[in-house]
């Protein structure tokens, strides 16, 4: 069992795969942290595994790892007496709160009835459920695997015929859960909060799931002024904070800097996790790369306000925190009510980045994604939006249809602009009924005629916002968020309505239901096209606007749920003017969200680098678009373009109409390659095989198949240079053992496969290479006239 209790030494331990997680209570009650990292082999202990030790005995204990120092201004509690040993400002722990004389920053901060911060949390109990909790009405870690497959998947993590968790004969034991939580409750005595902590883990991922429910079980009404959904301390070691930065167009920046003894904090406060900080990050040793090195994920499943902290303490300890953001935050509990934080997602890689990407990819795609699009192929799609913006009738849309379905296209997404009055940005959000004048036609008409194609249809929707020349408005111009005697804020000449209120969430719903069902409509785009200001719920209860902005992501969630409830497999594609709301807590309602408004190819190659740490592929709205780019002006081959967009749920974003003969010959030849190699680009390993941030020659990324048995090799050149070294790359994830046929797919310059004879790198594809001087001499990198070309081998074990 992954999750022991020792009632005894007051341990709780969690194995995972390849890691192992330990707490303790400590003398006066505290919940302290004792380990994270590497997993701890217990088989090892000589006798750890008789059959007459329970389960709950064969945790190793790590408390000895906790030193007791009498430390100056650094306080202790006050049952401590006359010890000067035991201060909660040095001692790691698991929920940290406001008030004990811990002085880092904390994870609990409450406003008790009399005004006081105070609260001291101490252990109640402990129990452990054979099932993976969730959280109500908010997005959280599934497990579907039958306990059958979870046994199996188990059974070669016990050697031992007599260890307990084989029957007698060494088999492992059939009711192996395929998913545990274990529970702890804390509880602060003066004020009757109650904090129910939560770990969850599933028996096919090395992660760790947490969450935090307050309870008030006192008299009195307080409020949670600060509510983290993890904190983990580090006894020691010396880290580097990997963090995701942007702004619109150019989201999830790598970016590298040493912790320090000054408090490091990415957080959005915009209503929306935000282009600008992702909540995802790592905590890394320094010395950790690709392949090496200890490294800590911490992944917030959150679409609101939130809010990570990393930073050394005076005893040279790191704390790292993560969770809602406090900033504008403040929930009101009265007696008998409970607050939910969001969930979070701890991993811990020894082997680098990459295993921990791996993992994250593993876990969104199989535990957080869901419905029926999850493991699908997901359509190649043709969008709108740059190929006619505002400016379409429905002949014109037919027409781009028409081309893209001759070229192979599978649906055409109908963007911005079908419903109210909306010819431009500046009107119409709200009024969700078809604008048949504009289409001159029906718009189940235009379906059909698509649907005629061969192909779906899809529609962009951006139901959180409203247009001040809208019906909508007009009508209920409470509905948006603006303060009483006070002009709001305006972004792309709209407002945020109010999801707060359901009143609102259900009007809408009802108006965008009705388009959805009255055409044949199988995709939508849910955008959000600014972000949030001018907090002001007119419902609030008793002027409580500090529990606006999540009530407002649970409104979110809510609309999203129930969508999703009466069109099941309607496929809903996330969006927030690009990816301004590429998290987690989207994944579990949309299975993919549209990357970055920036579609120019090159840009996209530090915007998927960055968005690959923490989030599959399969994941990734990614298309080609014209030439020169509508973002930055720049010209690249569409061979390039559709590299780029094939590491991504892979469309097209341009009139395919204006495009040359010989151009529409590669794009047959692209999604017929696309189609060929989805399985290994969705469900595949993905290795980033070199960094867009450091190397100036070229950018290169592989997908192979979980036995290695295929691989996808992409590169682009960045660098053009005169009489150049020759560049070599290295593959990953092949058979060390096996041989591999190498094709190149269509990729290169100079006639798109017809090299020149110098440039040749592959022989001839009856030529066999050994995989294991593939991944440990890689592969010379052809001589490419000009920058950004584009290389792309398919490798197949013979
Ligand atoms: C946002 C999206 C774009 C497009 C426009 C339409 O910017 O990210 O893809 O849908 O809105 O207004």
């Amino acid at each position: 069992m992954p999750v022991f209790i020792d009632e005894t030494r007051r341990l709780f331990t969690i194995h995972t795969k390849h890691t192992t997680y330990q707490m303790t209570v400590g003398k006066y009650g505290h919940l302290l942290h004792l380990y994270y990292g590497k997993k701890l082999a217990f088989h090892d202990a000589p006798d750890s595994c008789g059959s007459d030790v329970e389960p709950s005995e064969i945790a190793p204990d790590l408390r000895y790892l906790l030193t007791f120092y009498d430390r100056g201004f650094s306080g202790n509690p006050y049952d401590a007496g006359t010890d000067r040993t035991y201060s909660m400002d040095a001692l790691p722990q698991e929920y940290p709160c406001f008030g004990t004389g811990d002085y880092r920053s904390t994870a609990l901060q409450i406003r008790n009835a009399d005004g006081t911060a105070s609260c001291d949390l101490r252990y109640k109990s402990a129990r452990i459920l054979d099932e993976k909790y969730s959280i109500p009405g908010m997005p959280a870690i599934y497990s579907d695997i039958p306990r059958e497959a979870a046994a199996e998947a188990n059974a070669d993590e016990c050697c031992r015929k007599d260890c307990p968790e084989t029957d007698n004969g060494g088999q492992k034991k059939p009711a192996q859960p395929p998913a545990q939580t274990l529970e702890v409750i804390l509880e602060d005595k003066a004020s009757g909060v109650e904090v129910t902590l939560l770990y969850g883990v599933l028996s096919d991922s090395d992660v760790i799931t947490r969450a935090a429910r307050i309870r008030n079980t006192g008299a009195d009404t307080i409020y949670v002024e600060k509510a983290a959904s993890c904190c983990l301390d580090f006894l020691y070691g010396e880290f580097d904070l990997i963090h995701f930065h942007g702004r619109h167009g150019m989201e999830r920046q790598f970016s590298r800097t040493p912790l320090s003894h000054a408090e490091q904090i990415l957080q959005s406060r915009r209503g929306a996790s935000s282009h600008q900080q992702n909540p995802f990050f790592i905590l890394a040793s320094n010395d950790a790369g690709e392949t090496n090195g200890d490294c800590y994920g911490f992944q917030l499943l959150y679409s609101g306000n939130f809010k990570g902290e990393a930073s050394v303490d005076q005893y040279k300890q790191t704390r790292a925190l993560l969770g809602i953001s406090d900033e504008l935050f403040s929930w009101k509990l009265m007696p008998g009510e409970a607050f939910d934080t969001p969930e979070a997602a701890l991993c811990c890689s020894n082997a680098g980045f990459g295993a921990l990407s791996e993992e994250y990819h593993r876990l969104i795609r199989r535990h957080v994604c869901r419905g029926y699009w999850r493991d699908r192929r997901r359509p190649v799609l043709i969008n709108s939006w740059e190929a006619a913006y505002f400016d379409f009738d429905a002949d014109k849309l037919v027409r781009i249809a028409k081309q893209a379905s001759e070229l192979g296209v599978e649906m055409l997404v109908l963007d911005d602009g079908w419903f109210g009055k909306r010819d431009s940005d500046t009107s119409g959000l709200g009024d969700w009924y078809v604008n048949e004048e504009k289409l001159g036609s029906t718009l189940k008409a235009v379906s059909e005629q698509v649907n005629a194609l061969g192909m779906k249809f899809g529609l962009w929707i951006e139901p959180e916002m409203v247009s001040e020349d809208s019906d909508l408005y007009r009508a209920h111009p409470d509905w948006a968020f603006v303060i009483p005697g006070r002009k709001p804020v305006r972004g792309r000449d709209q407002l945020v309505l109010d999801f707060s209120r359901k009143e609102v969430v259900d009007h809408i719903l009802e108006q965008i239901c009705a388009v959805i069902s009255a055409a044949n409509v199988s995709y939508i785009k849910m955008d959000m096209n600014r972000h949030l200001s001018d907090i002001y719920s007119l419902t609030a209860r008793e002027q409580n606007q500090g529990a606006t902005l999540h009530r407002y992501v649970l409104g979110v969630y809510d609309f999203l749920e129930r969508l999703q409830a009466r069109f099941p497999e309607l496929l809903i594609e996330g969006c927030a003017g690009g990816g301004g709301r590429f998290d987690a807590g989207m994944l579990y309602y949309t299975p993919q969200i549209w990357c970055s408004d920036n579609s120019d190819a090159i840009e996209r190659l530090r915007i998927q680098y960055g968005t690959s740490f923490g989030y599959p592929i399969s994941a990734v709205g990614s298309h080609v678009s014209a030439v020169p780019n509508h973002q930055t002006g720049r010209r690249t081959d569409i061979v390039t373009r559709g590299v780029v967009a094939m590491a991504g749920t892979f469309g097209y974003e341009l009139d395919l109409n204006l495009i040359s003969e010989e151009e529409k010959e590669i794009v047959r030849r692209q999604i017929r390659d696309y189609i060929k190699y989805s399985d290994l680009i969705r469900e595949g390993r993905y290795f980033r095989l070199s960094s867009p941030m450091e190397n100036e020659e070229y950018t290169a990324w592989e997908f192979s198949s979980e036995d290695g048995a295929e691989a996808l090799l992409n590169l682009i050149k960045t660098g053009a240079h005169c009489n150049s070294p020759v560049e070599y790359v290295k593959l990953c994830g092949l058979d060390p053992n096996g041989w591999y046929r190498l094709t190149e797919t269509l990729s290169t310059q100079n006639g798109r496969g017809e090299r020149s004879a110098g440039n040749k790198v592959l022989e001839d594809e009856q030529t066999l290479y050994p995989g294991s001087a593939l991944m440990a001499a890689g592969l010379p990198v052809p001589w490419m006239n000009g920058e950004y070309q584009a290389w792309q081998v398919y490798l197949k074990r013979v």
